[in-house]
């Protein structure tokens, strides 16, 4: 259900706060905890419409999913069923590509539909590999769309070099050449990839898969994949819009508590810091093997200045360049933001809806093909602003954020249930309202 929401200044955000699981790692703890040789337990899993899209569709394929008290069971089934309806994947793209990939390793035939948005969203990037692997795979308008209509099992191992770097089209790949074995390589950003969360936890479940030099993971044929047992770290892309409002809101001083801080996902805390914040990881979990990094994270207001968010730190930073753009609203001079075309094929196309929404707000914006050029300074409380965030709950948190800075704002189509459901309480609750 979409709401509306106004959004002003509540003035400083202040104390502590805990941000619900990582998304990405939840998603991947209970699809691979569906394949794993025995009951896996699983504490701290986001409880978003999202996830939930990928407990269902597990639940399908015959695994038990229970949450109780804070921990979650997996029990995988020991072969997968057949799903009776079509497995609906609701607004997740990370529900659909990887459990395409699992899918295209096993016999039974699927269909993977989704909401309107994640029905225009590029498919035609997991199709034509899975294909060349010999999976019978379908799809929408020219098989570039869902709904999917997915058999496997994959016949050949092969390499194939990513021509976009993307998490969840490498992870269907690894899942899907998890029998036979097989190699991915992607595009490196300054010699940086897309989150390796997948990677993380099949090693962790005693897969064999290396990274060489040249930048390929070699994935060896798994025979049995290790029950495990996990706690989810809180989401930095959810923690980054308290720790962005709280970079552009004067007298602010928050700490947000128990943050996954894997490299692969810091390109907030690189770009905060480009601006000049005052950002700071106390006790930065040492990244021990394959166990996800843990830190807390603390922002204290100061002034910021414009600047260039590009190369591995875009790469690093993807689902919070919105907010990012937001915040080059409220620092001194000109913010580019480059190297981010992807964000034009997530839920919504952010690039037009920020440009949108910042431009509402009276900000002088540049559309570029894979970014935005934002001229900033514009004082606090001086305009109001009108942003349609389409059901994107990242468009709506973005300016939710420019509200609390002073620029209020009028958000409809909002629904955050997608990733962080309590937001706007947790919000209030640092702002003292
Ligand atoms: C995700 C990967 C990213 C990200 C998305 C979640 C994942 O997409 O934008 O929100 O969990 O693998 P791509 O890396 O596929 O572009």
């Amino acid at each position: 259900m979409l709401e509306a929401w106004r959004i002003g200044p509540l003035g400083p955000l202040c104390g502590e706060a805990i941000v619900p699981g990582d998304k990405s790692i939840s998603h991947r703890a209970v699809l691979l905890g569906a394949l794993a040789s025995g009951p896996c337990s699983v504490r701290g899993v986001l409880n978003s419409a999202d996830v939930r899209a990928s407990i269902d569709a597990v639940r399908s394929l015959g695994a038990s999913v229970e949450s109780r008290n804070g921990s979650t069971e997996i029990r995988p089934p020991s072969v997968f069923r057949r799903p009776e309806h079509p497995i609906d994947c609701g607004n997740s793209g990370t529900t659909m590509r990887l459990l395409t990939g699992i899918l295209a390793a096993d016999e039974i035939q699927a269909t993977l539909t989704g909401d309107a948005s994640l029905q225009r969203r590029p498919m035609g990037r997991i199709i034509e590999p899975l294909r060349a692997l010999g999976v019978r795979i379908r799809g929408a308008h020219g098989d570039r769309n869902a709904p999917l209509s997915v058999r496997g099992p994959a016949l050949t191992s092969a390499a194939y070099e990513l021509p976009i770097a993307s998490a969840q089209v490498k992870s269907c790949l690894l899942l899907a050449t998890r029998g036979l074995g097989g190699s991915v390589k992607e595009p490196a950003r300054d010699g940086r990839t897309s989150r390796d969360h997948t990677e993380r936890l099949l090693r962790r479940m005693g897969a064999d898969l290396r990274l060489n030099e040249q930048g390929w993971l070699h994935l060896k044929p798994v025979r049995a994949l290790e029950p495990f047992s996990l706690q989810v770290p809180g989401d930095i892309s959810s923690a980054a819009f308290i720790l962005c409002a709280a970079a552009a809101v004067p007298g602010s001083d928050v700490v947000v508590r128990g943050v996954g801080v894997n490299e692969t996902r810091t390109g907030v805390i690189d770009a905060l810091r480009r601006f000049g914040a005052d950002i700071s990881v106390i006790g930065e979990g040492e990244s021990s093997g394959d166990h996800e990094p843990v830190a807390d994270l603390r922002v204290r207001y100061r002034p910021l200045q414009g600047c260039t968010i590009d190369g591995h730190v875009a790469l690093a930073a993807l689902d919070e360049l919105p907010v990012l753009a937001v915040l080059a609203a409220f620092a001194e001079g000109e913010t580019v933001i480059r190297d981010a075309a992807e964000l034009r094929v997530k839920e919504s196309d952010r690039i037009s809806r920020t440009t949108a929404g910042l431009r509402s707000l009276g900000v002088q914006v540049d559309e570029l093909p894979d970014g935005m050029v934002i001229q900033g300074g514009r004082a606090s409380g001086t305009s109001e602003g009108h942003v349609d965030a389409t059901g994107d709950h990242r468009i709506a948190m973005a300016f939710a954020v420019a509200g609390l800075a002073g620029a209020t704002c009028q958000i409809d189509g909002v629904d955050v249930s997608t990733s962080y459901p309590g937001f706007k309480s947790a919000v209030e609750a640092l702002c003292g309202a």
